[in-house]
């Protein structure tokens, strides 16, 4: 079975392509045009795998990504690659669009050109806004975008929607809640808190701390999605989760404990407008 995974070097798609290249079943295509989230020394232990291979290509290049699809050959298609750090959507959401919808379109016309068996639209939690204070997103819970980002995330699940009603090909969503685990780059909230708290600078948090969010392994979303490539239903959308809850302040409150550092490098940033919804998720 041959995967083409796009987004391969960034954190969720580095840890997918090690989980499918160790189970040794499966052959990987990685299309990722390295943007500086994505970083091929993820990778470097599946590099010389026969299994694998590597283009350094962008989704949203329709001509590019039609050659790999008429050279590779794929079965399915699993897109991982995006724009994803909310605080960037909001500085500069025209990238957003580029690769988040337009990519994904360009990759349901290429699935669809090549007659791909499954196209599996990695997604996020984050299109049903916030949390509250109990209780869980379910797949009906109704779409509220927050910022760019999530707008992006959402109008791609849209797409992928109307590519299977409107010509009936194999389309599977995902949205998973916060991915935590190796690879990440350290702009978002685990690595860059761990990062500060091991040199001693300060640990910026948001407005009181209090945004609530579920959080997750990379490895056990990543083998959600293995399975719902292997069990999922045609035009179903699957949530992931690790029913693991925590405002942001617990997460860097016990950060700094295991790391036997002081509270007081915690430094409370207040929000200024609209701009840090759900900043550093
Ligand atoms: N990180 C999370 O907690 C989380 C949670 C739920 C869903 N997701 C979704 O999972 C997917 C992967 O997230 P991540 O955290 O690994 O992101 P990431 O930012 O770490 O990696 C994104 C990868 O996509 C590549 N990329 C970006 N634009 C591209 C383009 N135009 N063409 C080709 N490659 C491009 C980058 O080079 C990078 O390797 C995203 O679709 C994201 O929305 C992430």
């Amino acid at each position: 079975m041959k995967i083409l995974a796009t987004g391969g070097a960034g954190f969720i798609g580095s840890n997918f392509i090690h989980i499918l290249i160790d189970e040794g079943k499966y052959e990987v295509v990685n299309v990722d045009m390295l943007t500086y989230a994505g970083n091929l020394e993820n990778l470097k232990s599946v590099k010389a795998s026969p299994n694998y291979s590597f283009y350094k290509v962008n989704i949203s290049d329709q001509k590019q990504i039609e050659e790999v699809f008429k050279r590779e050959k794929p079965d399915l298609v699993v897109n991982l690659a995006a724009e994803s750090h909310v605080d960037r959507s909001i500085l500069s959401p025209s990238i957003f669009i580029d690769t988040n919808i337009k990519g994904t379109l360009t990759l349901l016309e290429a699935s669809k050109k090549y007659s791909i068996k499954r196209f599996l639209q990695v997604s996020t939690d984050e299109v049903y806004g916030s949390l509250g204070k109990t209780g869980y997103f379910t797949e009906n819970t109704p779409l509220a975008t927050n910022s760019p980002y999530s707008a992006t995330k959402a109008g791609a699940d849209l797409i992928c929607r109307s590519y299977q009603k409107t010509f009936g090909m194999d389309i599977v969503i995902t949205r998973c809640s916060n991915n935590y685990g190796p690879y990440q780059f350290p702009e978002k909230l685990i690595p860059l808190m761990i990062e500060n708290a091991r040199n001693d600078k300060e640990l910026p948090v948001y407005g009181d701390g209090m945004n609530i969010r579920d959080w997750i392994h990379v490895d056990d979303h990543c083998r959600g999605l293995i399975s719902v490539l292997k069990n999922g239903r045609a035009g179903e959308i699957y949530n992931i989760g690790g029913k693991n809850e925590r405002t942001n302040i617990d997460i860097v409150k016990t950060i700094l404990e295991i790391l036997e550092k002081d509270v007081f490098l915690i430094r409370y940033v207040l929000r200024t407008g609209p701009v840090m919804i759900n900043a550093m998720l």
